[in-house]
């Protein structure tokens, strides 16, 4: 796929979050260095911290099909401007991503931000600390 094609893809996806309690959908689209494409989306629960966010949602999915190894993750919000990833996701980001990795972020305005982990979690814990 196109990186377009994945973009809209992950605004696309952002129907099937399941946000009944904060009405904020998010989408992630994950490839793989072998571009195969997973889709994330959050997760939420009546037990509010038991919500799982779209971009762990989507490493997950990855991870669990035996991929180890990605090369892009785009992510979207219905925001203005280019959604921001929290931080429990840019920790599990570390574990999986190299820092360069390209991270898009989008919007619902059209702005993008091309962006990567060295950037969003600079001095991060990581096996190499143990
Ligand atoms: N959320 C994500 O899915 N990813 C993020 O990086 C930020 C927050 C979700 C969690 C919750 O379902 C909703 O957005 C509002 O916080």
């Amino acid at each position: 796929m196109t990186k377009q094609e994945l973009e809209k893809l992950a605004q696309e996806n952002l129907e099937m979050a399941y946000v009944p309690y904060s009405h904020f959908p998010v989408s992630a689209v994950l490839v793989t260095d072998d571009n195969q494409v997973f889709t994330g989306i959050n997760i939420e629960n009546s037990s509010y911290g038991l919500s799982n966010c779209a971009e762990r949602t989507a490493i997950f999915k990855a991870v669990s099909e035996g991929h180890l190894h990605f090369k892009h993750l785009f992510i979207a919000g219905h925001t203005d401007e280019p959604i921001s990833p929290c931080g429990a996701c840019r920790q599990v980001m570390a574990e999986f991503f190299a820092p360069e990795m390209p991270i898009t972020l989008l919007s619902d305005s059209g702005e993008t931000k091309e962006t990567n982990l060295s950037e969003l979690l600079p001095y991060s814990f990581t096996e190499k600390q143990m």
